[in-house]
């Protein structure tokens, strides 16, 4: 039976908003296999609220595989041990779509290619930015195009390391992109397109400096702070502790900084500011995750 190890993802690097992301080494690992009656489980993150229901997202993304190359089963023995905490903008959902589209194509002698599962995972989640990091590791350009997936994965700098810091309270993506306004200034569009284009080449280039200086934001950041308390602060104490940038981490509320080798005066620079506005923090120092999702 196959146990899928999927990594969390930081999606958008700042500018590129449904756009960038990462794998990060942290795992949830997922089990799927077929059975007489449906049987989900659920240990670690998210133990006691994760539905173990038809609306579980494991189980969505092992029917729809089911569905797609035309296969009857219906019922399935699941199990889910997370390590990303759940509802904090590190990939927890697309983790999980992603260690079920796998599962259950690799329970099934793996019909789908890598192309199809991204699509198919991009379909369900709505946007590229975490999926395709989770399935291909590293860092990930993904562009959407009737419905067509584009990816490419790029190396990330070397001596890149994360710092994040994680609050105690949830943030849901649907609520954090319903803020977002429908219309943008041109001038904020030209800061982030230059600065996307910018990002990519010091990737290319192995300039983790001029990565750094590329993170700023004006398409989403500002129009999330007041879900995030602190977070000026926080990304503030970031920068004054050595961090080469700091941006929300997805849709938050994890506020993640990019450092040159770990940074532990970081993170406590940054939970220190959140206690300021009193939200319960814990950090981690995260590597990134080269590899990507694995059927062990
Ligand atoms: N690009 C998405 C957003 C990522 O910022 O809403 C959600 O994890």
């Amino acid at each position: 039976m196959p146990l899928v190890r999927v990594p969390a993802t930081t999606a958008n690097l700042g500018p590129g908003f449904d756009t960038l992301g990462m794998a990060l080494e942290l795992y949830d690992e997922i089990l799927v296999e077929e059975a007489a009656s449906l049987d989900i489980t659920v240990t670690g993150e998210g133990e006691n609220t994760i539905p173990r229901g038809a609306e579980n997202i494991v189980y969505r993304a092992v029917r729809t595989v089911y569905e797609r190359v035309g296969h009857p089963q219906k019922t399935f023995r699941l199990h889910m041990h997370n390590n990303i905490p759940v509802a904090r903008g590190l990939g927890s959902s697309a983790a999980a779509l992603v260690g079920g589209l796998l599962g259950a194509n690799a329970v099934l002698g793996n019909p789908l290619d890598v192309s199809e599962l991204i699509e198919i995972a991009t379909a369900m989640e709505g946007h590229p930015d975490n999926v395709a990091p989770a399935i291909l590791g590293g860092l990930v350009v993904a562009v959407v195009n009737n419905q067509k997936v584009y990816y490419q994965r790029l190396e990330p700098p070397t001596g890149l390391q994360a710092v994040v810091a994680i609050p105690q309270f949830t943030l849901s993506t649907r609520a954090a992109r319903s803020v977002l306004p429908a219309n943008i200034p041109l001038a904020d569009a030209v800061f982030n397109v230059s600065r996307v284009g910018m990002l990519l080449a010091a990737v290319q280039a192995n300039n983790l400096e001029l990565m750094g200086k590329m993170m700023e934001d004006r398409l989403h950041q500002p129009y999330r702070l007041h879900l995030v308390p602190g977070m000026s602060d926080v990304f503030a104490a970031a920068k004054e502790a050595g961090a080469l940038a700091v941006t929300l981490s997805g849709s938050g509320p994890t506020v993640i900084a990019f450092c040159r080798g770990i940074k532990a005066k970081v993170g406590e620079a940054m939970v220190d500011a959140f206690a300021r506005h009193g939200v319960k923090a814990i950090t981690k120092a995260l590597s990134p995750c080269l590899e990507g999702a694995t059927v062990l």
